[in-house]
């Protein structure tokens, strides 16, 4: 397969005694689409945290590209390429679509204010150029006309888009993507497949927490089943979801 993006070896994490990573050893190549699977509670959104700096593994080490990313913070992990979506939205409701974008990144040069007093014409340039990104994100999503209205005013679709655009405003190698798809439906369920594909074409790594089959199906490479910090299967994407297991534990059957 093609180059290894992210690498998980023998991850651990416990909240006081319940084991919620369990030796977990993960490979994400540039352009794979994996889907993770499992019923609630089985550590997905925690596996993401770990990946993004939220949390600290117990053991283990997080590479991304080679480079260990455990001992480091979250905007150090998110500057190298970990870029990320949240299973509960964090925006800013009353602040525009456009201004939701730019406060993502942590690292404008405008965030320190000597730089801003002694290099004022660069930040100015940084920032246009932040603006201008954002913008084109927003036109690939065909939501370049909503870009001054406030969150709070466009639809849940829209704003999961929006939590998309935001992590796409790094250019990083990695994505990951925590239930991009509850609650979507319509034009927007069409944008994000189709936003998810093109990133993946343009050789981004990434992994998406999705309980919507027909999603999984469509998009996704390879397919991990996760049940109690567990990876108790992985593999192709039809195979695995067909599997006993998985029928049992994840749809009751
Ligand atoms: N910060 C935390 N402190 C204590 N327990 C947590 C914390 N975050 C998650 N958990 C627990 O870890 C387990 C896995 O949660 P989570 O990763 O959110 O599952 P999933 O995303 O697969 O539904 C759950 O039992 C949850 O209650
Ligand atoms: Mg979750």
């Amino acid at each position: 397969m093609t180059k290894t993006v992210l690498s998980l070896k023998n991850v651990c994490k416990r909240f006081g005694g319940v084991v919620v990573a369990d030796h977990i050893d993960l490979d994400l190549h540039a352009g794979e689409i994996m889907g993770l699977i499992g019923p609630n509670g089985a550590g997905k959104t925690t596996l993401f945290n770990l990946i993004s700096g939220v949390l600290k593994p117990d053991e283990g080490e997080i590479a991304l590209q080679g480079r260990v990313l455990q001992s480091l913070p979250m905007y150090q992990r998110s500057r190298l390429g970990v870029a990320r979506t949240w299973q509960h939205m964090r925006l800013f409701g009353s602040m525009s679509v456009l201004e939701n974008m730019l406060v993502g990144p942590s690292h404008y040069p405008g965030e320190s204010l000597l730089r801003l007093i002694f290099a004022g014409a660069s930040v100015r340039e940084a920032e246009r150029q932040a603006r201008e990104h954002a913008m084109s994100i927003l036109r690939r999503m065909n939501m370049e006309q909503l870009a001054n209205t406030s969150v709070n005013d466009i639809t849940f679709g829209q704003q999961k888009l929006i939590g998309m655009a935001r992590a796409l405003m790094s250019n990083g190698p990695c994505l990951l993507l925590d239930e991009p798809m509850g609650g979507v439906e319509g034009s927007a369920y069409e944008t994000m497949r189709a936003i998810v594909r093109e990133e993946s074409q343009a050789g981004r790594a990434i992994c998406v927490v999705e309980h919507n089959v027909s999603f999984i199906r469509d998009l996704c490479t390879s397919a991990v089943f996760m049940v109690q910090g567990c990876i108790l299967e992985r593999g192709d994407v039809s195979t695995l979801l067909e599997s006993k297991a998985l029928a049992e534990l994840y749809f009751g059957k």
